[in-house]
């Protein structure tokens, strides 16, 4: 058991089929940090993403959040503690159309079988500290791409996690959009006490990162320190 930061990976190899995709990734990454990991399409970002959140598994290493190591919990607890812990944000927002955007913010609260009175009102909240309050009803698929990813946040936000993870949150919104979204991401840490890791392949958004990571054999640039 680990207590000193929120997420600690320590010697990460990820293969498919033999091929290595990783290797040897380590990083400790304490709450109100972030580290922002880039390299081209293909690197193995995302799956870098999924094998912290437990939702791919590792060929070898070892992952802790808040102190729990996930590499070595069931797939029932993993997905209990990533339910808690861990925000996820996408590229597209990957919000559910049929839902208002209020709703999509609540939804992992409720999952977490959380009171449904005070979900909402954390969500309305949220939306309202992210600049998007007054979209809180509003019909989900007319919003913008920046927008979207507003209430992607939110959403992240909404069980309390002590860590963020973030796959190319800028990737689909234009270069004033996504500075905002950017800014927005990396102001988290300091805003409401949690880690921040952020894997993109620009440059801009890379370069905001303040925890190092160290790997071997991968075509990945380190980027923070
Ligand atoms: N399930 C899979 N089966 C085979 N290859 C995969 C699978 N998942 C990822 N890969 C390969 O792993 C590499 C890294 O993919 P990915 O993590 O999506 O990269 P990035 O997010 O940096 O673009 C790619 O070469 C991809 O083709
Ligand atoms: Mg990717």
């Amino acid at each position: 058991m680990r207590n000193a930061s929120t997420v600690r990976a320590e010697a990460l190899c990820y293969a498919v089929a033999e091929r290595e995709i990783f290797a040897d990734v380590s990083f400790d990454v304490p709450s109100q940090t972030s580290l922002a990991v880039t390299g081209p399409s293909g690197t193995g970002k995302t799956t870098l993403i999924l094998c912290l959140a437990g939702i791919l598994p590792l060929a070898d290493g070892r992952v802790w959040i808040n102190g729990q190591e996930l590499t070595s919990l069931s797939p029932r607890t993993r997905s209990a503690l990533r339910l808690r812990s861990v925000g996820l944000v996408y590229q597209f927002g990957e919000l559910l159309p049929k839902l208002t955007p209020l709703e999509n913010v609540t939804l992992p609260a409720l999952l977490d079988s959380a009171p449904r009175r005070a979900s909402y009102e954390r969500g309305k909240t949220l939306l309202h500290d992210l600049g998007v309050g007054e979209l809180a009803d509003a019909a989900t698929a007319t919003l913008s791409g920046g927008e979207r990813q507003r209430v992607a946040v939110a959403r992240a936000l909404i069980t309390r996690p002590g860590v963020i993870l973030a796959d190319e949150p800028t990737g689909s919104l234009d270069s004033a959009s996504g500075q905002v979204v950017s800014d927005l991401l990396f102001d988290l840490p300091r805003r409401y006490g949690c880690a921040l890791i952020v894997v993109t392949h620009n440059d801009r958004v890379a370069a905001r990162g303040s925890a190092a990571c160290s790997r071997r054999g991968s075509p990945h640039r380190d980027v923070g320190g």
